[in-house]
């Protein structure tokens, strides 16, 4: 649960200040864009890659999320990714997501981005959305999604399917052209996909107000999204426990977790 503005205030005192400038940011902005990291998941019980037991201090992405890793080992990697859809489907969405997508569907000017990969923020849509349409609240998710799978050969996305990892023979294989499938998340050391990366910065680019929550802002390009927004004349507004690179370029960075302050800056 998201705390009640005044609680909010009496318990965090120093920030109100800042909570009320963010607040007024917000409120005044004709458009916004939103950027959402792993912090925003973290009170839904998705682990976040850099924190203290984080995926990145347990594994080593080069084993795991790497087109090399893949080709050399794909029943690892595609038990790692396994493990990882049956950690997000025992999860739900938290307070900021679905602050998030009620803002974004009452104002219809608001674009969520996201390099999260597991499919929260489009529960929250749906959800916010009941029988309306989900569609204002959908994100831009730049770094793919672990609930869709790809065909590493020509690349046709697909529903996910069940992963047998006990031999190559069993891996999923795509239904077109026989392909191994992989799931459809950015790897280091690839490209984003250029019509998604566009359409988060053109709303980059176009917003009055960039709210930043959640991300640790070091991998680009996504981390560069709010600097566009700058760029363009707007303001960042950071959500985050920790100070990150972006903070700086912050008209407003509010320490705290997702789910207490984003339901009061939206609300
Ligand atoms: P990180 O793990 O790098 O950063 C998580 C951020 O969330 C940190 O800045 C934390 O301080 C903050 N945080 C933790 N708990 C929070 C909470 N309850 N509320 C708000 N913030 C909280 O995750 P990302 O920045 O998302 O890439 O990492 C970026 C990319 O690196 C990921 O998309 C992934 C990874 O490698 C791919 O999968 C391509």
């Amino acid at each position: 649960m998201g705390l009640a503005y005044d609680d909010l205030e009496r318990l965090v005192g120093g920030v109100s200040d800042d909570i009320a400038r963010a607040r007024d940011l917000i409120e005044n902005a004709a458009t916004a864009v939103v950027l959402t990291g792993a912090g925003v998941s973290a009170e839904s019980g998705v682990p976040t890659f850099r924190d203290a037991g984080g995926l990145w201090k347990q594994f080593r992405p080069e084993d795991l999320a790497t087109p090399h890793a893949f080709a050399r080992n794909p029943r690892l990697v595609w038990e790692w990714y396994a493990w990882r859809r049956t950690l997000v489907a025992e999860c739900a969405p938290n307070a900021a997501h679905r602050a998030l997508a009620e803002w974004a569907i009452r104002r219809g000017t608001v674009t969520i981005v996201t390099q999260n990969v597991d499919g929260l923020h489009t529960r929250a849509a749906r959800d916010a959305a009941g029988s309306a349409d989900p569609s204002p609240a959908s994100p831009v998710e730049v770094h793919g999604s672990l609930l869709r799978d790809r065909c590493s050969a020509c690349d046709a996305r697909s529903e996910p399917r069940p992963v047998d990892a006990t031999s190559i023979a069993t891996l999923p294989r795509c239904d077109r052209c026989g392909g191994m499938l992989r799931p459809d998340v950015v790897w280091f050391g690839e490209m984003l996909d250029e019509a998604v990366l566009a359409k988060a910065d053109a709303a980059a680019a176009g917003a009055d107000v960039c709210l930043v929550v959640g991300t640790s802002a070091l991998v680009h390009p996504a981390a560069s999204l709010p600097l566009h927004t700058r760029a363009g004349g707007g303001v960042i507004v950071e959500v985050n426990p920790e100070e990150t690179p972006l903070t700086h370029a912050a008209a407003v960075s509010i320490r705290g977790s997702a789910a207490d302050i984003v339901p009061v800056l939206t609300g």
